[in-house]
């Protein structure tokens, strides 16, 4: 089951359990605060935490980080440069928050980087972009292969990107399958909806070729058949740039999201800024749309 191990009450079996304790092995990860274990399979599970690398704490339960890396154009206008410019400092600190969250035991990243409605920009920032993009796995290619720590996911259309920049992505996800450590997922060329769309058309495949019954097809079909497939959905969602909305990412996976956003443009976010967000996300409550009374009866089941 997806994102079963949330702070609060862990309604399953033992076997979560472990899961989730050792999911806690990050690099400087400083694992389980308290662990209360009744006589019944439902166990409260008040707060398992991490450390980050200055000491502050935050929940395990958050295993998926989703950015939106917004502010890159804006922060380039003001200083009087280009809006690549701004996409180029965004890579800068995109690399940085990966490290960042490699280093405190973050186990899956996304990263929306270009949305499937990004192709409306003016044909030289979109080439840009492309460019930098492929740049990017150049620059890096080696360093993430021979860490062996960062598996790569690409999510969204890849038929609709330059084959050069697919191909490069195509060899950097295969080549990195047997990584540990983070999986990161690239979102390019990424739309919610059209995401959705592909799911259903695939079960509607399935089904006319006889693999699939539509008896048989509930939410989890249709999330197996999302691009995020091997990810758990995001337990936080944030934005940077000011902006406080969605913008088609993650539709379907975002449904009990954490969402944040911060005024602060995307090249300017760093490793400290994160880490207050982390810690103001470990004093929220996660209910998955249970009441505050039904968490205490399971708690005292
Ligand atoms: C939104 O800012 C950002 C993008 C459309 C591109 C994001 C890309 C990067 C950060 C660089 C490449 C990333 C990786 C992972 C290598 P915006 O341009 O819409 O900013 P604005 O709202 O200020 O105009």
């Amino acid at each position: 089951m997806k994102g079963s191990d949330h702070r609060g009450v862990l309604s399953s079996s033992a076997t979560n359990l472990e899961g989730l304790v050792s999911g806690v092995a990050g690099k400087s990860s400083i694992a389980v605060a308290k662990i209360f274990k009744g006589n019944s399979v439902k166990m409260p599970i008040e707060v398992i935490e991490k450390t980050t690398t200055n000491g502050a704490q935050y929940p395990a339960s958050l295993r998926h980080l989703a950015i939106i890396m917004d502010g890159n154009g804006r922060w380039a206008q003001a200083r009087g440069k280009s809006r690549i410019y701004g996409h180029r400092a965004g890579a800068v600190a995109a690399k940085k928050i990966l490290n960042y969250a490699l280093d405190i035991g973050i186990p899956y990243l996304t990263l929306f980087a270009f949305s499937s409605e990004n192709w409306r920009r003016p044909k030289h920032e979109v080439d840009g972009l492309m460019r930098l993009l492929e740049e990017y796995l150049d620059d890096n290619r080696e360093s993430f292969l021979a860490g062996k720590r960062v598996r790569f996911n690409v999510f969204g259309d890849k038929e609709g990107l330059p084959k050069s920049l697919g191909e490069k992505l195509a060899e950097i996800e295969q080549a990195s399958q047997n990584n540990v450590g983070l999986d990161l997922g690239l979102a390019l060329n990424y739309g919610g909806r059209a995401e959705i769309l592909r799911a259903a058309k695939k079960l509607i495949g399935k089904c006319l070729a006889g693999e699939e019954t539509l008896e048989n097809i509930g939410e989890c079909q249709l999330a197996n058949q999302l691009d995020t497939a091997r990810f758990p959905d995001p337990d936080l969602l944030l934005r940077t740039g000011g902006e406080k909305r969605i913008s088609n990412f993650m539709l379907w996976q975002s449904a009990y999201t954490e969402i944040a956003f911060t005024d602060c443009p995307w090249p300017d976010f760093d490793e400290k800024k994160l880490e207050e967000i982390l810690v103001k996300f470990s004093t929220r409550v996660r209910r998955f749309g249970a009441s505050p009374e039904a968490e205490k009866e399971q708690i005292r089941a």
